[in-house]
């Protein structure tokens, strides 16, 4: 499969939104990764319902709506009918993990589980087959613009490995500190979505950098 590209909309420039959604919309990015952070389950609070409304209505692509938010539960199918695409709630979060899984994909998004960096891929080998996809924290969720954590890498080839050997569908998808100085070693280690905020809005030329993060690993012939 090619890999997608997440633009996480966190480190956009939010007094033109629009316009930012429209650099997203044509360029080669895949989805809108969008961060609901309530100041509970993370030490930040980004944005809720009504902005999420609106960015669908901007949007031409699907929203990747990762929740950082405790009860995650409680919301799923008001975060369905704003307008998400694929749901991803943290296991940190979950006591219930496999009935909130069955809730979200009841509202017909995808399912997906995030883990934090300390929480081993080990934990989900028991309902791996019912995950859509992982998103695998390569920062402390809360914040963008911070250093990937090297160890994720180890994650994801792990994960890969369960994936392949239960042969499940499910997506690795990588969130924190991406960007071009390290985007072909994650995907080369087996991750299929990668989400990338200060790299991409930050970018004197974002769609350039969405770009180049999209044709990592595609053959180049040169005559
Ligand atoms: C972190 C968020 C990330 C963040 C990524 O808590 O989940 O999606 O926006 O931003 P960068 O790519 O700047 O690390
Ligand atoms: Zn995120």
């Amino acid at each position: 499969m090619n890999h997608l590209i997440a633009p996480s909309v966190l480190a956009a420039d939010f007094t033109r939104l629009s316009e930012e959604f429209d650099m997203v919309n044509n360029s080669e990015a895949d989805w809108f990764h969008v961060d609901v952070m309530d100041g509970s389950f993370v030490p930040n609070i980004s944005f809720g319902f009504p902005l999420i409304k609106a960015m669908k209505q901007m949007a031409t692509k699907p929203l990747d709506v990762h929740l950082m938010i405790v009860n995650p539960g409680q919301y799923i199918e008001e975060v369905r009918e704003a307008g998400a695409e694929v749901i991803t709630v943290h296991f940190e979060a979950c006591t219930h993990l496999h009935r909130v899984i069955g809730q979200i994909k009841a509202t017909g998004a995808k399912a997906g589980v995030a883990l934090n960096p300390h929480t081993p891929v080990a934990l989900l080998e028991d309902l791996i087959e019912d995950i859509d996809l992982v998103c695998l924290m390569s920062v402390n969720p809360g914040f963008g613009g911070q250093k990937f954590i090297y160890q994720t890498l180890n994650k994801i080839k792990k994960l890969k490995e369960m994936i392949t050997v239960r042969n499940a569908k499910t997506l690795i998808e990588i969130d924190g500190g991406v960007g071009l100085q390290n985007a072909e070693k994650i995907l080369q280690a087996g991750a299929d979505v990668l989400v990338a905020g200060s790299s991409v809005f930050q970018a004197e030329r974002p769609t350039e950098v969405i770009s180049k993060l999209k044709a990592i690993g595609k053959q180049t012939w040169y005559v």
